[in-house]
């Protein structure tokens, strides 16, 4: 038989934005990706999994901000958290980079320099809301206001939720920038724009006949978007956004969705030069002795248009390799239903890792994944019943009910007649192996525990515990059976490897050594030892999934019959007429113990003095005082929202033991408490009642 053709495989998922965690939803795609790749592995072939975080943008200025640190701190921790997310997952990356990188900025320049050539950019202004008093433009989401249309009080910049209008965020009645509580001015501004409309017949039939998209995909754009004049793409912002600067257009920055695509490119590039190689053996079109790379992108389908449009157009013009597949998966449901934090099902994925095993999601999602556009339910019953059923109760069952037997003497010396049973299951391999590669892993799943049914049919028809009984004269028959059940186990593990890493490497500790290639699912092993058997997986237990939800649930709000004291004074202590908002944007953390608190030394403390910090936007330098001569130098994200020359003397309330952190004006030592949260009109200094002295602890 020939050897196979080595495939060269570029393998992105979504780059994940840097200003939120990892739930269960985002994991479908990076599970999907990850079982992909590792099974082009297994099967030889050249498999890279790139991915980075998303971090540029709006919403991540404005965390920053609201956090009192810079952009790049923020990025940076989340960075940490992302990653320790994907490692308890099994997520295996080549590289995994970032949008903020210097390889990222120099690509970016290199394909905007292609587009301004090939004469695609143009400019316009464009109008747009200003926040005053916190000095940004407000994106649409930062703005409410009352519908223009029907008139629904507090609605988004773009869209009513009442009457589904959509309009400009000019277009609302009474304005209010939910950054400061100002009223948004209308601003106009310089943009850039990508003319999509000169593309539009390279998209036609990109989008048609490339192959790259499923016939579902590309007949809902052909449907929705081609067809009529595609407007052009705004892919400019002013200043201040956090980003990269245009470089010929300075005070303009790019749009994060400019950049992060590029990101893809910026991962093989650093990947690359790590190895002594060049992104362009992976991006550039043909040219070179090495069969071409396929490209592989990974998304869900609310990206479907950046992905199908702005980049294949990004990438035709500046001349590079087009996505050989965009595979696209629908949203993750949870119990049928949409992920809840009241319910408990918005679900973490450092939530489900401190209660249950990552092998258990890995093969729930892959028993469910067929490659198609549908959502995918997470229904915790079906969950513990499937992960129970299929990996304890047939898979792992096979080696716990026969591996004992063989500790002494290994495996027999020739494989005994197994009726064709290991020859059967290596014949299913080519089967098993399409499913994976069409990224129908529900097939596979379900070819690979058909195996085990038969399997398991084999050991309950010889029945080894009564030959282990029967003395002696039966051990040899003992050790054949047992050696047909743990090959035929090993040979499942085999096809579950992608899936299972775990379940692979401890198979291999068992019996046999590491699994290293798909082919070592073609011969049984014979005459070689086997390791005494520890368990290799656990049963889901009702009590796990019940304390996983509780975990995820928000604290018991208070109960409305002890309102606290701090109502406005003005009305009726005894109705809470507030509104719901701020809440509702932010649910209560999970419950925490006194103790947890107590780790927290928060004191009453006089802001001293208070001055701008010229070269940053968001920050003002507080000296406080803790008492005595204990003094604390505090950078605050406060500016915009407080006069400098108002703040001193006041009492306030500091985190006094946060360990310092350099800032690039000094080191921050410790954190001033303040309100604030979506419908805020500001950030909110909290005082203590007067007679409250500094170095006075919070309890
Ligand atoms: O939707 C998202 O989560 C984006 N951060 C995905 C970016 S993918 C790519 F284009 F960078
Ligand atoms: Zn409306």
């Amino acid at each position: 038989m020939n050897a196979p053709t080595r495939r060269r495989i570029l393998v992105t998922s979504a780059l994940p934005y840097a200003n939120g965690q990892i739930h269960l939803g985002h994991l479908v795609e990076y599970i999907q990706t990850d079982i992909f790749v590792r099974f082009q592995k297994l099967r030889g072939h050249e498999a890279v999994y790139l991915c980075a975080d998303d971090t540029h943008g709006t919403a991540i200025m404005i965390r920053a901000r609201a956090e009192g640190r810079s952009e790049r701190e923020l990025i940076a921790a989340m960075r940490e958290d992302h990653l320790a997310d994907f490692a308890g997952f099994r997520i295996e990356f080549d590289h995994y980079g970032s949008t903020d990188s210097d390889a990222n900025r120099r690509l970016c320049g290199e394909i905007w320099r292609s587009l301004r050539d090939k004469g695609l950019v143009v400019s316009r202004d464009v109008k747009q809301l200003f926040d005053p008093k916190a000095g940004v433009f407000l994106a649409d989401r930062f703005v409410r206001g009352t519908c223009p249309r029907c008139k629904a009080a507090d609605q988004y910049g773009d869209a009513c939720e009442k009457c589904n209008a959509t309009y400009s965020p000019a277009d609302l009645v009474d304005p209010v920038s939910t950054l400061s509580g100002a009223t948004p001015e209308i601003r106009s501004a310089e943009h850039l724009f990508v003319q999509l409309e000169p593309m539009q017949g390279f998209l036609r039939e990109w989008t048609k006949d490339s192959g790259a998209l499923d016939p579902r995909i590309s007949n809902y754009l052909t449907g929705h978007f081609l067809g009529e004049p595609l407007r052009d793409w705004d892919i400019s912002r002013p200043a201040p956004y956090f980003g990269f600067e245009i470089p010929d257009a300075p005070g303009h920055y790019w749009y994060v969705w400019f950049d992060a695509p590029v990101g893809y490119i910026a991962a093989t590039d650093e990947w690359s030069a790590a190895q002594g190689g060049s992104w362009k053996a992976w991006w550039h079109r043909g040219g070179t002795n090495e069969p071409a790379a396929e490209i592989h992108h990974f998304i869900g389908k609310d990206i479907t248009y950046f992905h199908t449009l702005f980049w294949p157009a990004m990438l035709e013009a500046a001349g590079l390799a087009l996505p050989t597949k965009v595979r696209i998966h629908g949203f993750l449901t949870v119990n049928g239903e949409k992920m809840s934090k009241s319910r408990g099902t918005f679900l973490l994925a450092r939530t489900y890792l401190d209660h249950l095993d990552p092998a258990c999601l890995r093969y729930y999602y892959a028993a469910k994944l067929s490659g198609d556009i549908d959502d995918i339910d997470l229904n915790l019953e079906d969950f513990a019943a499937k992960v129970n059923s299929d990996l304890v109760g047939k898979v792992v069952n096979l080696a716990s009910r026969t591996a004992r037997w063989l500790e002494g003497t290994g495996l027999s010396e020739t494989y005994p007649d197994d009726g064709g049973l290991f020859a059967q299951g290596a014949l299913d391999g080519a089967e098993i192996a399409a499913a994976y590669d069409d990224c129908d892993f529900a097939r596979a799943m379900r070819l690979v525990m058909a195996a085990a049914d038969r399997a398991n049919a084999y050991v309950d028809a010889e029945q080894p515990w009564k030959l282990a009984k029967a003395g002696p004269e039966s051990a040899e028959k003992l050790r054949e059976v047992a050696t047909v059940a743990l090959n035929l186990f090993r040979q499942i593990v085999v096809y579950l490897t992608p899936v299972l890493p775990d379940l692979a490497a401890e198979t291999g500790a068992l019996v046999g050594g590491p699994i290293l290639s798909w082919e070592e699912s073609r011969h049984p092993l014979t005459g070689v030892p086997v390791a005494p058997f520890k368990p290799l997986a656990r049963r889901v237990e009702a009590p796990q999934l019940e304390a996983l939800v509780a975990a995820s649930k928000p604290a018991t709000p208070p109960s409305p019959l002890s309102p606290p004291s701090n109502l406005p004074s003005s009305g009726n202590a005894s109705v809470t007429t507030d509104p719901a908002e701020p809440l509702a944007a932010e649910p209560l953390a999970p419950q925490c113990t006194i103790d947890d608190f107590a780790k927290v030394d928060l004191r009453v403390a006089r802001i001293l003095a208070a001055e701008e910090v010229p070269e940053a936007k968001k920050l003002l330098k507080l000296t406080v005082s803790l008492g005595g001569e204990e003094r604390r130098t505090v950078f605050a994200g406060i500016k915009g929202f407080h006069d400098p020359a108002a703040l001193e003397g006041r009492l306030v309330v500091v985190v006094a033991n946060l360990a310092p952190r350099q800032m690039k004006f000094g080191l921050s030592e410790g954190m001033v408490v303040a309100a604030s949260g979506a419908g805020a009109t500001g950030v909110y200094l909290l005082s203590p009642d007067s007679g409250a002295l500094p170095g006075m602890r919070l309890h």
